[in-house]
């Protein structure tokens, strides 16, 4: 089959339309490509607001995952510059990840386990930090939600019968607080995607965004908020590598000012 138009440009591939109802998403990167059909099979199993998996194609030398084409924009875009559009689909991003939280799964690599080992991996962190953050992690309670763990409104499709949500490359079991506390930290990141929309660029408008999204998530599950920054240390964390130039810097500093006073507080018992 020929490939056709180009339709979106991530971070991890781009996405053209295939045929007359699906896509095919070819990643930069080969070993992502695996990555994400393992979990697009598994994900075509369970009850998600997902494209259905048409399985892994080899095109011009590179691997392509075929994806049933879901149209509309994704939530970026189709958030206006209002408190009123902004507060709307924050709280239907909240219902939706709380939706994707109430999927169980015991097969999928566990979140704990996997960002523990992305952690001690890490180049960036130095062996006393290691220790502290994985002693960190090891006190947090485990789980076995699905956890996108990418979940953003760049990742949600606004399509005529509903969200259906996309990218489902990072996909883990565990407990719904490290995926609440990711996404939290997303929003609040100076890291935007390219060509973001206006509204984006000031801060303020993300932390409102992220307080109306955080709230809701809370109410629908009557946590308290401490949870967030319980995790954001070790989210924070398995962040950096991720991240290139002055947002890496950006998530480094981030890190190193809640270490510091994590250690203050250690210092006071
Ligand atoms: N099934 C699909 N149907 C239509 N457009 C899609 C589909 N999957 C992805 N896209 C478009 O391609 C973009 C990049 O895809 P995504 O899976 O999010 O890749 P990345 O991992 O690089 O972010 C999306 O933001 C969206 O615009
Ligand atoms: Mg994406």
């Amino acid at each position: 089959m020929k490939i056709g138009e180009l339709l979106g440009i991530g971070n991890t591939a781009r996405v053209y339309r295939w045929g007359k109802t699906e896509v095919i998403k070819l990643f930069y990167d080969q070993n992502f490509a695996v990555m994400e059909a393992k979990n697009a099979e598994l994900i075509n199993s369970l009850m998600l607001r997902a494209p259905k998996y048409g399985g892994l194609v080899d095109y011009e030398g590179k691997k392509g995952l075929i994806y049933e084409r879901i149209d509309g924009p994704t939530m970026l875009w189709n958030i206006e510059p209002s408190e009123e559009s902004m507060f709307y689909n924050a709280r239907l991003m909240a219902n939706l990840q709380y939706e994707i939280h109430q999927v169980k799964n015991k097969l999928l690599p566990n979140l704990k386990p996997e960002i523990t080992h992305k952690i001690n991996h890490s180049q960036e962190i130095s062996n006393h930090d290691k220790q502290i953050i994985t002693d960190i992690l090891a006190s947090l309670p485990d789980g076995n939600s699905i956890c996108h763990y990418d979940f953003h409104p760049d990742n949600i499709i606004m399509s005529p019968n509903g969200p259906i949500i996309i990218d489902w490359l990072n996909l883990l079991a565990g407990n719904p607080e490290a995926d609440v506390t990711r996404t939290s930290m997303m929003i609040q990141s100076d890291s935007l995607p390219p060509n973001a929309p206006g509204w984006l660029m000031h801060r303020e408008s993300r932390e409102l965004f992220n307080k109306e999204y955080v709230s809701e998530y809370i109410r629908l599950t009557g946590m308290n908020d401490e949870f967030l920054e319980e995790w954001m240390i070790p989210t924070l964390a398995v962040r950096i590598d991720e991240m290139q130039g002055e947002y890496r810097q950006e998530i480094i500093d981030k890190l190193q000012t809640r270490l510091k006073k994590q250690d203050e507080v250690d210092e006071g018992n």
